[in-house]
Formats: structure tokens, C-alpha cells, sequence
């Protein structure tokens, strides 16, 4: 066999004889950590411990992907895909043990291209949430793409994890909406969807990024919505009338009447935000929640009217001023100097005003780090659509999912309290939430929930992967591993979380 050191020199003369030297950035080039840390969001994993990549390639088109996969699979140095950078244990960027890997970074293949005609736009991965939303709203006052509330998430990962966001309840998740993709597959082949089968093409919509090859571009059906739709925010310090209302939230989530309104709610410290979004209009909004959820008390007073695309940049950038530019929205620059840590739970039976005292009382109001953020499913997302529609699992039942962060701002004991916070909640909600499994989101990865052990033949283990891809994708996990084991049996797309080939003996 050859060396590690011979595999790592042969891969990047290789690379160097396809692709142009100023795409590629190897340890001891100048601008290595510049371009590596470009799209970091958190702190975790830009330390001297972290291991690093050998080389980025920052393909700038997509036979540089093409080149890059080929390189590595003749000279045995894996790739981590980078699109925009936010998975949250950095699988993108590093691994959790000593290896030699290549980033295929693809922040350069970012084209958004909106057919207002069709109602549907190709959109490159590399391309920010923010800019997609920008894009469309730019080409159409009344169309929308259901996705997330970040502007600086990459679609690659976004839509390869499923995606969910404000307007599922009413046009489903993310990867709902993908009517056709290109993929770059483990051989180095370019297929569409016609090429790639629906098998692969299923897969790709929410199996978890990494784990089938490059998704270079998605074309994806977008959504008609009002001119004008309406967002309104409640902000509340936590009292027994808030639990309260955090009671009747929980069921008003799930209510399938209504999947033009969604309320997401964020506790932290000792308040609550609701988080209205509405394709309506405000008098339209105000009669409904008096209708159905009076203690709210969302009057016309807390109600802004506007574009969806401005509603987007409203939410997610600013949510005071109504007059924040949308080009705020094709902002990519990072933040490093927040430590995170993330874990996710999703909610079938309601908590209760007694569980929701006791959560402010025992983690939140202590821990002004530490935060829940809640999605209410139901609507389309939770009736029309399947459980195995696309690899997104968490649907019929389903009230909400729970995003759990803890925030801190320095190494050390800051990061050991942090953890302690978060998983004391964490554990304190078992009871509460999902069980058999208790169901996690793909997207808010969590390494805590389970890693893929390889084989003496060098692929993951299906066993260790049901550990933690059951919970991510509960019956559909099965499906995956089988579509892995069509599409890439030596395992070559592969991470600490991707799903294992299942061969059949
Ligand atoms: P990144 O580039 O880090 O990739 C994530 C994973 O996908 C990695 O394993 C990577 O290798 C793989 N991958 C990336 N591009 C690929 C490609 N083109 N082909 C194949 N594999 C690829 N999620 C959500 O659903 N709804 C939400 O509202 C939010 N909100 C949110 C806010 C903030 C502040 C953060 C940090 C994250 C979220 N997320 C989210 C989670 C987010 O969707 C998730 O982390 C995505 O994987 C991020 O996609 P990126 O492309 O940015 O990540």
C-alpha cells in the first residue's frame, strides 16, 4: 500500500494537472486559513486542535468537482463538501479523528437562476439561503421558496439535510420542493435526475449531506404567495401566563386549518418570542389568532405588512426595522467568535403549562446562554405529505421540533458549563419528547447521538449507524443504507455521521 504521505502528494499533483493552482489552497499556501475559516460559524472548530484539511479545492465550476472526486478516489484521500459552512459539529470542514481529507469547498458555484414563467429556479449550492430568497424576490413580488431563517445557511447542506423553516406548514419542507438536481457521483459522473435514478434522487432530498456525492445545483419548484404577507412579533417575560400560553401554543401548532400561519416560539433566559409569519393580511391575521388564539394578544399594532422577501430579510436580519435593506440578505460574512453547541428533540404529546414552568424554572431563567427554539410542524408538513416522501421523517404526530443552543465566548470552563446547561436540559426533556427513538433533526447535527465505526474492510458499519441515522430518519434509515450500498458500496463520500452502505450478503 502506498504511504499516507505518497497517497497526499499523488492526490495533489493530480489535482494541480486539472485544476487551475489559484483554486487550490494547500497548508502551506498564504491564504489557506483565510479560505478555510471563510464560512466557519463556529468557534468549536477554528482552535490549533482542530483537525484540518490537507487542501481545499474551491471549484469555480463544476468539472472542478468532477476533477476533485476522481483525484480522490484514485489516490484514497476523501473529500468533505463544503457549501456554506454551517453544520454544527464542522463535518465540513474537519474530522473528529486524525485523517488526511481534502475541503471541496463551493462557495464560487453560487448562480441563482429564477424562471418566474415556471415558477421554479436552478440554484447552484453554494449559493447562500439569503441570496436564493433575494433572487426570487427580486424576480417576483409573489413567489417564495419555503426554507429556512438564516440567511448565511448554504442550500447545499440546508437541502441536503431536508430543511425546515417558516412556511412548511403551508408548502412542506425544503427538499419537498426539489424537482430535479445534479449530482456528482462517486465515479466522477455529472447525472440529473433522469440519470441518476429516483432511488438517488429520494436520497439526496434530506439523507444528510456527504453521504451520496456532490450535489452541485437543485432546481426547485417555488411557491405563490400574497404581495403582501405579515409578520408580527410577541414579546413575553415567562410568568404562569406564559406558560400558559406556551401550553396552548403546543396544540394551536398542530392545528391543519390554518397552514397559512405559522408561530414559532423562542425561549431563552426569562422570555418568550413568538415569531408570526402570515400570507395574509394583517386584519386577516389579527381575526384569526381572535378566533383561535385570543392569549396571544397579537393586535394591529404589532402587525408589519410586507413582500415575502422583505419579510424574510425583516426576520432574519433585523425584526425592528421593517426598512432593513434585502441586500443586507447577500451579506456571507462570518461570525468566529461564538462557541456553540446544538441538539434537537421533536415534541408529540404537549408538554403542559406544569412542564413549561418547570423548564423556565430549572434551565432557562439559570442559563442565559442557553436557548430553545421551536418550529411548529402540522399543516402540509404534517398531514398531506408522507413520512417517506422525501428522508425527512418527522411529520404525522409531530407538534414541533426543539432546537437547543447553548452560546459561549471563550475556551476553557466556559465551554464546560456550557455543555453541562445543555445537557442537563436535554436530559430533563427526555420524558417529554419523542422516545423509541427520541427523534433528532439531521440538520442540527449532534455528535453526542451517535458515530460510524469502520470496518476492518474499511466502510462504516450499518450497525453503528442505525445508532444515530434511526433517530435522524426513524424507518426511512434503512431505505438510505440501501441506497448508499447502490451508489457508493466502498463508502468513499463519507463522515463521522453519513449513512453506511447496506450490502445485502
Ligand atoms: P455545510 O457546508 O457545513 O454542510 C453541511 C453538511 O452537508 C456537511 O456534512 C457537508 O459535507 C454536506 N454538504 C454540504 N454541501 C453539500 C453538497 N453540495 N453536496 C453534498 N453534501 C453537501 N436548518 C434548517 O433546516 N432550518 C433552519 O431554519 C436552520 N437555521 C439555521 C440557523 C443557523 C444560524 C445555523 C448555523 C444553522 C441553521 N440550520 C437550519 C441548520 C442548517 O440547515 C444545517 O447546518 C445545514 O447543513 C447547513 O448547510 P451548509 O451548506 O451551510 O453547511
Amino acid at each position: 500500500l502506498p504511504s499516507l504521505a505518497s497517497s497526499e502528494e499523488n492526490f495533489l499533483g493530480c489535482l494541480s494537472e486539472k485544476i487551475p493552482g489559484e483554486l487550490l489552497y494547500t497548508q502551506s499556501s498564504s491564504g489557506f486559513m483565510s479560505v478555510l475559516t471563510a464560512s466557519v460559524q463556529n468557534a468549536r472548530f477554528a482552535t490549533n486542535a482542530t483537525v484540518r484539511p490537507a487542501c481545499i479545492v474551491t471549484a469555480s465550476d463544476v468539472a472542478h468537482v468532477q476533477d476533485a472526486v476522481r483525484c480522490g478516489r484514485r489516490h484514497g484521500v476523501r473529500l468533505r463538501v463544503r457549501s456554506g459552512g454551517h453544520d454544527y459539529e464542522g463535518l465540513s470542514y474537519r474530522s473528529v479523528r486524525a485523517e488526511v481529507f481534502a475541503v471541496l469547498d463551493l462557495a464560487r458555484l453560487r448562480a441563482v437562476r429564477v424562471r418566474p414563467g415556471e415558477a421554479s429556479a436552478w440554484v447552484d449550492s453554494g449559493a447562500t439561503l439569503g441570496e436564493l430568497y433575494y433572487a426570487v424576490g427580486m424576480a417576483s413580488p409573489t413567489l417564495a421558496f419555503p426554507g429556512g431563517a438564516c440567511p448565511t445557511v448554504g442550500v447545499g447542506g440546508f437541502l441536503s439535510g431536508g430543511g425546515i423553516g417558516l412556511m412548511m406548514r403551508k408548502f412542506g419542507t425544503g427538499a419537498d420542493n426539489v424537482l430535479d438536481a445534479r449530482v456528482v457521483n462517486a465515479d466522477g459522473d455529472l447525472l440529473d435526475r433522469a440519470a441518476m435514478g429516483e432511488d438517488l434522487f429520494w436520497a439526496i432530498r434530506g439523507g444528510g449531506g456527504e453521504s451520496f456525492g456532490v450535489v452541485v445545483s437543485w432546481k426547485l419548484k417555488l411557491s405563490v404567495v400574497p404581495r403582501t404577507v405579515t409578520v408580527a412579533k410577541t414579546d413575553r417575560a415567562f410568568d404562569e401566563s406564559t406558560a400558559a400560553v406556551l401550553a396552548k401554543w403546543e396544540t394551536f401548532a398542530l392545528r391543519p386549518f390554518i397552514p397559512d400561519l405559522t408561530i414559532r416560539a423562542v425561549a431563552q433566559g426569562n422570555r418568550t418570542v413568538f415569531q408570526t409569519l402570515f400570507l395574509g393580511s394583517c386584519s386577516r391575521l389579527v381575526g384569526k389568532m381572535d378566533a383561535f388564539f385570543p392569549e396571544l394578544g397579537t393586535r394591529a399594532g404589532d402587525c408589519r405588512e410586507m413582500s415575502w422577501a422583505r419579510a424574510m430579510a425583516f426576520i432574519t436580519l433585523s425584526s425592528s426595522d421593517i426598512n432593513v435593506p434585502l441586500e443586507g440578505m447577500l451579506n456571507r460574512t462570518n461570525n468566529l467568535g461564538t462557541y456553540v453547541k446544538n441538539k434537537s428533540d421533536y415534541v408529540r404529546c404537549a408538554v403542559g403549562k406544569a412542564g413549561w414552568e418547570s423548564i423556565y424554572r430549572e434551565h432557562l431563567s439559570r442559563n442565559g446562554a442557553l436557548m430553545m427554539i421551536m418550529e411548529p410542524h402540522g399543516g402540509v408538513v404534517g398531514s398531506v405529505v408522507p413520512d417517506s416522501f422525501t428522508p425527512y421523517p418527522h411529520r404525522s404526530g409531530v407538534l414541533y421540533n426543539i432546537q437547543y443552543v447553548a452560546f459561549w465566548w471563550a475556551d476553557g470552563g466556559a465551554a464546560e458549563a456550557a455543555n453541562g446547561w445543555i445537557n442537563g436540559l436535554y436530559g430533563f426533556m427526555e420524558p417529554l419528547v419523542s422516545s423509541n427513538p427520541r427523534e433528532a433533526f439531521v440538520n442540527y447535527r449532534d455528535l453526542d447521538i451517535g458515530q460510524n465505526a469502520v470496518g476492518d474492510d474499511g466502510v462504516t458499519t450499518y450497525e453503528s449507524g442505525r445508532v444515530w441515522g434511526e433517530k435522524y430518519f426513524m424507518g426511512n434509515f434503512h431505505r438510505l443504507a440501501t441506497v448508499k450500498g447502490k451508489v457508493d458500496p466502498g463508502d468513499y463520500f463519507r463522515n463521522e455521521q453519513s449513512i453506511p452502505p447496506f450490502l445485502p450478503v
